[in-house]
């Protein structure tokens, strides 16, 4: 079965994540087919493997402290749930103890640690950015919200859907070349939702881990999704719609997405873009 339930309403991902596609799961739906393993390389906060039912979920990220917050709930959720709502209390909500408990989470190696801090500071820092500076450290500054969300329900949707996932933490190119030592992959789709590729020279946020993705990478993973189409898998791409994304996507069946979102550019000015599904 490919949807979770279509008929119950849509589970959030519990974090705020930059090009999260919540809004786009119906669209994204539309094009699961009915087999048996979801792969995810570029799973981010999870808006599509939460609200699909496949009996193998395979989910990838290369951020690590974002596969650690995911392997802890998979494993201790209740405890790990109680222990970060602690941490939503007005006295953290103030940008003394933020910026505190942003050093102790730079500090830490404890994995624990660091993924109730992860956590609390997705819903505190600003607009729930992951930004990393050179030497690894979160560098986000402080959100100012008045009362950030504490999202117990989605923590708990997301354990109880993630018992049947596999977690990965690796480059993109490095967990989809494994798929491509297989003869066959007919059971398989693959949802790929890279960082995305720029509308201009400078506007390139690509910043979730020390890592950039580049345009290069944007087209080796069009040249591997050509692959592992060839051995049968479904793979779906979704970028914005721009003539380089078309370009790198020539082949596939393009969908240009009416949803479009605003995006800061030059200073104030906001203005709309239109994003695409490539489908292999
Ligand atoms: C657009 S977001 C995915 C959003 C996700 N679909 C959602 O709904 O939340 C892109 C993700 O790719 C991850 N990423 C960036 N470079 C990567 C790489 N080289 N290999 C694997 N993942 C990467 C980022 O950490 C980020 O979570």
């Amino acid at each position: 079965m490919k949807q979770a339930s279509p008929t119950l309403p849509l589970l959030r991902p519990f974090l705020k994540w930059p090009g999260g596609k919540f809004r786009l799961v119906k669209t994204l739906q539309s094009y699961l087919p009915e087999v048996s393993c979801l792969v995810e390389p570029f799973v981010g906060a999870g808006a599509l493997f939460l609200n699909s039912a496949y009996s193998q979920m395979i989910l990838n990220d290369i951020n690590a402290d974002l596969i650690n917050l995911y392997r802890q709930l998979q494993t201790g959720s209740e405890k790990f749930i109680a222990d970060a709502k602690k941490m939503f209390v007005s006295r953290n909500n103030q940008p003394k103890a933020y910026y505190r408990w942003r050093d102790i989470f730079n500090q830490s190696c404890d994995p624990m640690e660091r993924s109730l801090l992860f956590l609390y500071l997705n819903r505190h820092g600003y607009n729930g950015l992951c930004r990393y500076n050179a030497k690894g450290g979160f560098n986000v500054p402080f959100g100012d919200y008045s009362r950030p969300y504490f999202p117990q329900k989605e923590l708990e949707a997301f354990t109880e859907h993630s018992q049947k996932a596999i977690f990965h933490c690796q480059d993109y190119t490095t967990l989809l070349n494994q798929f491509l030592k297989s003869a066959k992959l007919n059971h398989m789709v693959f949802y790929c939702d890279p960082p995305y590729a720029p509308l201009t020279h400078t506007a390139n946020f690509t910043g979730y881990a020390q890592q950039r993705f580049t345009l290069e990478d944007q087209k080796k993973l069009a040249k591997i999704a050509k692959s592992l189409a060839r051995k049968g898998a479904t793979v779906i791409i979704s970028n914005h719609d721009t003539p380089f994304t078309r370009e790198i996507y020539r082949g596939a069946k393009l969908q240009q997405l009416e949803v479009s979102r605003t995006i800061s550019c030059q200073g104030k000015t906001r203005r709309k873009v239109t994003e695409i599904i490539a489908c292999y």
